[in-house]
């Protein structure tokens, strides 16, 4: 039984009124933005705009509608690399104040408002670099936005704070050849003239503004979902990402009614720096996850269970970024075992806690304030925040209070939790005083989970819990037969092995694994020409290690095609670690004009380009 929000009333209210919003934003202090919505607050959002590919630059007006306290004397928006033209307060031309620039933060654009200002509008243009906007050539033109976390400001002048929700509406012109899609009500084909209008009149934060220009088709795949994708790429999309509709039913099944009406999938090109983008009726997806087999549409799973955590219940900053991300694997898991079992489901649980304990190890190196589930990320880049602590550290503490209070306790807190919540900012302590009131209500169960421990404490706390897959046993048993040679590579059961047995074989080989023994896998088992993304990433990552030469032409193919930060770290770690930086080097002065600006930030402070 479905039980979809669609006009139905079971889904979560949205806000009465304009002005509990501005409450809201009392709560927390946002470094990451200029904006004081204590002040004035953005409501709704009118953005009229085209879209120009020969120039690589947007023209737009946003509008605003807002709302002002009694002493408002200032409209802050923030800004980074824009050109502003005009700016109108309630259709008047006025003038405007851009403030100093500061890294990655960007500009505060400060507007004279009275306490009866209405409407605000800035006239203006990004540039050609816009951090959010990837650009890209050739036969098929595409165009997309990555606002997370503080990128919507390099296209959108806006309070760019996940605390500030307002609705939108666009019009938008592009190449009459390109359709264009939003994080709103989307149209299933092209216009004759490249005009499009969109309305979200649920009200969203500012990192979950989304655009994508493109030659791409839709295709229903079930009552409220469906994909879009270019020519080439429709067929296998309609393939891999059926069994959406099946998700959303049991996401509904466990934390309530889904809010967005419409849950659809944009297939985007390789060069997407993440695996998914939970812009709200449209995620946004990399094409690395179709292998042909629906082995990877966990991602999937986690990009829907977003439409509850983040997207209805909103990290109040960045340094909250656990509420969004850990709460979000956790319904993940519970998606994937919904649809396809426990095995399924603790096969993954098991391979994200190996990548944890790596990451809390390598991150302990390091700065170990970051293995807190609480961050502090006064004066840096929120992009550092996204690491395994706030996803795995933040999953194993929520199946920690699962396992110590029972499942059904705890499916009901959570359903409670989004539904008392939907369209609301949430903070740390709030959450934690929200926990303590309504789930750990005893003296008992708070010395169990040991709070502080999980959320402002270094590392892994002793009462991690404990994952187990046979399956994943079995591998590790073969493994060290395969190293120490009582089982040869035709006897290692590589056709019986799902992916993700395949995956913790090879990302677990000894680094000291010689080049011979690689060429031996390869030869058996094929793995250069594996359709796995993820299998292939690992054969590469070991192929580095093992300076396994054969393996370097897929390599550099792969990396100049697939923008996917989570695969270009590794295998550019691994070149600079085994002292082959030459060829990290030009690889990636082939690849660095194809990436996104989250992808060349990271590799550029990684390899030291410095621009
Ligand atoms: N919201 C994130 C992506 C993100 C986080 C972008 C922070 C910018 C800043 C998205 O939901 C995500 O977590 N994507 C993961 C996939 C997931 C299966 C762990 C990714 O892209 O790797
Ligand atoms: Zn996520």
């Amino acid at each position: 039984m479905l039980l979809l929000g669609v006009g139905c009333t079971t889904a979560p209210d949205r806000p009465s009124s304009k002005s509990q919003l501005v409450a809201d934003m009392k709560r927390a202090t946002d470094h990451h933005s200029y904006s004081k919505p204590e002040e004035a607050v953005t409501t709704h959002l009118d953005w009229d705009a085209k879209v120009d590919f020969d120039a690589r630059q947007v023209t737009a007006t946003a509008t605003y509608a807002i709302e002002t306290a009694d002493d408002a004397k200032r409209l802050l928006l923030d800004c980074r690399d824009l050109t502003i033209h005009s700016v109108a307060v309630d259709g008047v031309d006025t003038e405007f104040e851009l403030g100093p620039e500061r890294p990655f933060i960007g500009q505060p654009l400060s507007i004279p408002i009275t306490p009866r200002t209405q409407k605000v509008s800035v006239h203006y243009t990004t540039s050609p670099d816009a951090g959010a906007f990837l650009w890209v050539e050739g036969d098929s033109p595409f165009l997309f936005t990555q606002s997370q976390a503080i990128l919507a400001r390099t296209w959108v002048p806006c309070q760019d704070s996940p605390g500030v929700r307002f609705t939108y509406s666009a019009d938008v012109e592009v190449p009459s050849s390109l359709m264009a899609l939003m994080s709103a009500v989307n149209p299933t084909e092209k216009s004759s003239d490249g005009r499009y209008h969109f309305d979200m009149d649920q009200p969203i934060p500012s990192y979950l503004l989304a655009m994508a220009v493109g030659d791409v088709e839709f295709r229903s795949v079930g009552a409220h979902t469906g994909v879009y994708a270019t020519s080439d790429l429709i067929d296998a999309a309609e393939y891999e990402f059926a069994e959406m509709e099946d998700m959303l039913v049991a996401a509904e099944a466990l934390y309530g009614a889904y809010a967005w009406e419409r849950y659809d999938l944009l297939v985007l090109p390789a060069a997407f720096p993440f695996g998914g983008m939970e812009n709200p009726r449209l995620t946004f997806a990399t094409p690395t996850i179709i292998a042909g087999d629906r082995s990877l549409v966990s991602l999937v799973a986690h990009e829907l269970a977003h439409s509850w955590s983040g997207n209805l219940v909103t990290n109040a900053t960045w340094d909250d970024f656990w509420l969004n991300e850990g709460f979000t694997v956790y319904f993940e898991q519970r998606i994937m075992e919904a649809v396809y079992g426990r095995d399924i489901s603790e096969m993954l649980s098991t391979l994200s806690y190996q990548g944890l304990v790596d990451e809390v190890d390598a991150i302990m190196d390091v700065n170990p304030n970051d293995t807190h589930l609480r961050l502090h990320l006064k004066d840096r880049d929120p992009d550092d925040g996204m690491t395994a602590i706030a996803y795995d550290k933040g999953y194993f503490f929520l199946r920690l209070l699962e396992e110590t209070v029972g499942r059904d306790t705890f499916d009901a807190f959570l359903k409670t939790y989004f539904t008392t919540h939907a369209f609301q900012v949430m903070d740390t302590d709030t959450f934690l005083d929200y926990l303590d009131a309504n789930l750990l209500t005893t003296e008992a169960l708070r010395t169990a989970i040991n709070v502080p421990a999980w959320v402002d404490g270094q590392g892994l706390p002793d009462n991690c819990p404990q994952v187990a897959s046979a399956r994943i046993e079995r591998v590790d048993a073969t493994l060290n037969g395969w190293v120490n040679g009582t089982t040869s590579t035709a006897e290692l059961p590589w056709n019986d092995w799902m992916y993700q047995e395949r995956y913790r074989f090879l990302s677990n080989l000894p680094d000291n694994t010689s080049a011979e023994r690689l060429a031996e896998l390869d030869a058996q088992w094929g793995l250069n020409a594996t359709g796995n993304n993820e299998v292939l990433f690992a054969w590469l990552e070991q192929a580095v290690r093992s300076q396994h030469t054969p393996a370097y032409d897929r390599l550099r193919s792969f990396l100049v095609n697939v923008g996917r930060r989570k695969f270009l770290t590794p295998l550019y770690k691994a070149m600079v670690d085994t002292d082959q930086s030459d060829l990290a080097n030009d690889i990636y002065r082939e690849a660095r004009p194809n990436y996104h600006s989250v992808a060349t930030g990271t590799m550029d402070d990684l390899l030291g380009w410095t621009e």
